[in-house]
Order: structure tokens, then sequence, then C-alpha cells
């Protein structure tokens, strides 16, 4: 990837680049917990983007991607917005720099990426994170970490359409290899925790399945869970998240609020203490009981938040009937992979029978992607 971005930097633009990557993410547990205040469990990993950058003194960005093999070039004020989705994200993380009072003067850039496409791995942190690192050291902004991993998010949201929360733009700008890092997302304190299970295997099993309306599906679940925080906060003020309710506070409004709202809410509610659960099972060693709280999270994420699909319960169901020690939906839903923790001796019996049977069930075959716990956003020298 590295010698075909750096062959296509110099064909159009010449010498001179820097080069910047910036890496996916996986999620061992807490999913939709980080745009309600509660906390996630993200890494780094070995997948991302890579990118070569340098400034041309026109004022324009002059970008290629390699992996569309198209190229886009836009101005820097508001009303430049790039038709291509891609280029958005890039034009995006420009204008939030700009907004903090960053400097962003133009350049020419070439990037390619290995993360999957719509597998929930976080392609498009990928892209915001490794542009809003690039630009914060090419301009000298002196922009925190924090701030850049908030200039990703704020691009989804004004640019993009989706009301994401912080865990992917984090995990990828604050990534650590061989670290999953646990991130209190309402006050942002966060811990890494050295991840090399021994004995255990991380394998994700993508369902290649993506749907469509995946953003404006996550967009409502959002807003049910705002609505069912609101609720609760007329009896108890001091919600200001719905991850600072009790789930007898959620009781008492049950009547109040659609029984939709109110599932979205007991799930995220269980979701938030099953993090920290995790977390201590972790550090006693005891894996078997941090992947019974996996089967935990996908059966609230698949019955009461409804972001599963048939393809990913049936892989889930399949590690349960061969004994995987833990198995959910992995990142936002609605398709994408399953995340699984597996004994060493189990790994190849149990991708073997989830290609088959997936395959012969939905006529399609999933992908296979072995995690390694990586770095995030960084110059490569
Ligand atoms: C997507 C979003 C994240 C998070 C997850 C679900 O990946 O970008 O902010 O909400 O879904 O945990």
């Amino acid at each position: 990837m590295k010698t075909k971005i750096q062959a296509k930097f110099k064909e159009l633009y010449g010498d001179g680049a820097r080069l910047f990557a910036s890496a996916g993410r996986v999620n061992l547990i807490g999913e939709h917990t980080d745009y309600n205040g509660g906390y996630v469990f993200p890494g780094a990993i070995d997948k991302g983007i890579m990118a070569a950058i340098k400034p041309n003194g026109l004022g324009v960005v002059r970008a290629f991607s390699i992996d569309y093999n198209e190229a886009s070039e836009f101005g820097l004020n508001e009303e430049d917005k790039p038709a291509q989705a891609w280029a958005r994200y890039i034009f995006g993380v420009c204008r939030e720099t700009q907004k903090r009072g960053g400097k962003v003067e133009g350049f020419d850039t070439v990037f390619a990426g290995d993360v999957p496409l719509g597998a929930g791995l976080s392609s498009s942190a990928a892209l915001e994170s490794t542009f809003a690192f690039a630009i914060n050291e090419l301009f000298k902004n002196g922009i925190d970490k924090f701030e850049l991993a908030k200039i990703g998010q704020s691009t989804e949201h004004n640019y993009c359409g989706v009301k994401c929360g912080i865990m992917d733009q984090f995990a990828s700008c604050f990534g650590k290899a061989g670290s999953l890092i646990r991130l209190n997302c309402k006050t942002l304190e966060y811990k890494y925790f050295p991840f090399e299970p021994k004995g255990y295997k991380l394998v994700l099993i993508d369902s290649c399945v993506k749907h469509e309306l995946a953003s404006s599906a996550y967009n409502k679940r959002r807003a049910s869970c705002e609505n069912a925080a609101a609720a609760i906060r007329k009896n108890h003020p001091e919600v200001e998240f719905l991850s600072d309710a009790k789930r007898i506070w959620l009781e008492e409004v049950r009547a109040d609020i659609p029984e939709e709202d109110f599932l979205r809410a007991e799930y995220v509610i269980g979701e938030v203490q099953r993090v920290l659960d995790f977390c201590d099972a972790l550090e006693r060693g005891d894996y078997e009981t941090a992947g019974e709280m996996m089967y935990q999270t996908h059966f609230g994420m698949s019955k009461l938040y409804e972001v599963s699909c048939e393809e990913l319960d049936f892989l889930n169901k399949l590690a349960r009937k061969m004994d995987v020690t833990g198995s959910r939906v992995m990142g936002g839903g609605f398709g994408g992979c399953t995340i699984n923790l597996v004994k060493d001796e189990l790994y190849k019996p149990f991708v073997d029978a989830a290609v088959a049977q997936f395959t012969a069930k939905f006529g399609h075959a999933p992908k296979v992607y072995d995690v390694v716990i990586s770095d995030g956003a960084r110059e490569l020298k």
C-alpha cells in the first residue's frame, strides 16, 4: 500500500510528501453506550488508512483516492463541499479544524485503505483521524488528541449525516499496539488494558451484509435514548445522560414513553454496567465470564436494541452451539461483523463451520479477519 501511495503521489504531485496513517477499530464490549455517556472498550486494529500529503500553496485541496480511482478538488470554504462522499470526509475534517481556530491551507494528498467498507470496523473514523492528525502536524496547530477525535466526530455529524458517539474516532486517535482502552464517554477518562489473552484468539466474521438505511436507523436509536433520558430526568434531575439512570428509574417512566424507547434504554443501562463487569473479569483472567457477557450484549442488541439481523444472529447462534467463549454483533450493527473470543483449539473448527454453514444458508461466503490490536493515528517515517 505504502509504495503504491508514494508512487501515485509522485506521479500526480511530485516529491516531498509526508506519510500518515490511522486505524479502524474493534470494540470488545460497550455498544451504543458512547452517545449515552457510558463506557466503551475498543482498540485500534492493524487495518487502516494511509495518506501521503503535502501543502501545495494553492488554497485548494487536491485529493486522489486509490481505492475509488478518483480525484476530487475543493476549496476550504463552507460552500466548497465536494460531491464525492469520500472527499466530504476530508473536507469535513478541514472545516472542523478551521472552526476550532486551526490553520488549514491547500494541500495535495493520495490515500488508500485496507479497512473493509461497511464491515463495522470504522473505515470512516480511520479516514477522519488520518487527516485530522496529518493536518494538525502539517500546519502546526497543536490541537490535542481528544480534540482531533472530536474533529472526526463533528465531521460525521455535520458533513456525513451520522450522529455518532466518540468511540471510533477516539480509538483511532488513541490506539496503542497490544492494548484495549476503556473510555468513560462522559468524563473522557480512559485506561489502557494490555490485551494478550493466552490460549484465546479474537476473530471477526463479516456477514458482508450492509443496510442502506443504517445511518437513519442509528440516528433513530439515539433519539429513543434521548427521549427516555428526558423522561427520567423529570423525576431525577441529576440524569444528564441515559447512562446516569438506574434501571428502576426507567421502570418509573415506562408508561410515559413509547415501549420501543423503553426497550432501547433497558439495553443501554444494562450494557453500561456490563463494560465494567467485563473489565473486572479480564483483570482476573476470567475469559469465560467475560465471554458470557458478550453473549448478553448480543441478546440485547438483537432483541432490545434491534440492530442485529438474521445473518448475524445465525453466526452468534452457531458460536454458542460450538461453545465459543464469547460472540456478538460488533459496532453500530445493521450488518457487518460478529466479534468472537475463541479458544485456540476451537479457532479452526469454528471458522471452518461458520464459513461452510453460513455459505450454505445465505448463498454467499462470510469473510474472516484475525484481529491484531495496533497503533492508531501516527506519522510514518
Ligand atoms: C458506530 C458509531 C459509534 C458507536 C457505535 C456503536 O460505530 O460510530 O460512535 O455508537 O456505532 O457502539
